[in-house]
C-alpha cells in the first residue's frame, strides 16, 4: 500500500500539517508533493491524501482544481482554516471540498484544524472595523494550530482506513 500526500499552502500551515501526516505515515513511504509544483504524471499510489487551506469559504483553488481531476482514486482530505473546525462554516468548507470529488473516488477520511491567519489579513480586517473579542479569541487559538495533537489525530484517522484496505 503506497500513499502520496499532496498539499496546497499560502502561509505554510497546511504544509506543516501535511509534513506531520507524512511523517506519521512513514510505513506507507509517502511522497510529499506541493500542488503548485506538480509536474508530469501523478505518482502511483493506492491513496492520495490531499491538503487544502480555506479560502473564502472553500478549499483553495489549487486544491479544488486537483481534486476535480481525480477519478477512481481513494482520497483522504485534510485542511486548515482560521475558523473553528466545527460549526456551519467549517462544515460548508468540508462539503465544498468533498463535492469536488467525482463519485468514482472513495473518501478515506476528512480532517480540519485551525491554522494561524495571515497577520497582514488580520491587520487589514482590524483597520476595517473593530475586532470582536470572540474573533480575537479565535485568532489566538488558531495561532496554536496545527499542533502535534492535530497531526496525530489526522494521521490516525487515515491510518485506520489504510489498515483495512
Ligand atoms: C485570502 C484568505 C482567505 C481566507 N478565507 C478563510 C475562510 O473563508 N475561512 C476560514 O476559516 N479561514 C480563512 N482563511 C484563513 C486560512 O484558511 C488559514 O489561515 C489557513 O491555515 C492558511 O493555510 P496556509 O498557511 O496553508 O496557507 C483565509 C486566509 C486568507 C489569507
Amino acid at each position: 500500500m503506497k500513499v502520496a500526500v499532496f498539499y496546497s499552502t499560502r502561509t505554510g500551515n497546511t504544509r506543516r500539517l501535511a509534513q506531520g501526516i507524512a511523517d506519521e505515515l512513514s510505513a506507507y513511504a509517502p511522497a510529499l508533493i506541493d500542488l503548485t509544483q506538480l509536474q508530469g504524471p501523478l505518482p502511483a499510489a493506492d491513496c492520495y491524501l490531499v491538503g487544502y487551506w480555506a479560502d473564502r469559504g472553500r478549499a483553495d483553488e489549487h486544491a479544488q482544481h486537483f481534486l476535480k481531476q481525480l477519478t477512481g482514486q481513494k482520497v483522504g482530505l485534510f485542511g486548515t482554516l482560521g475558523a473553528y473546525p466545527y460549526g456551519p462554516h467549517a462544515r460548508h468548507i468540508m462539503q465544498a471540498a468533498e463535492d469536488c470529488l467525482s463519485d468514482s473516488c472513495l473518501l478515506m477520511g476528512h480532517f480540519l484544524c485551525q491554522g494561524p491567519v495571515d497577520p497582514d489579513l488580520l491587520r487589514r480586517m482590524a483597520a476595517d472595523k473593530p475586532v470582536a473579542p470572540q474573533a480575537k479569541t479565535r485568532h489566538t487559538i488558531a495561532a496554536t494550530h496545527p499542533n502535534q495533537t492535530d497531526i496525530q489525530y489526522a494521521a490516525s484517522l487515515f491510518k485506520e482506513r489504510l489498515q483495512h484496505q
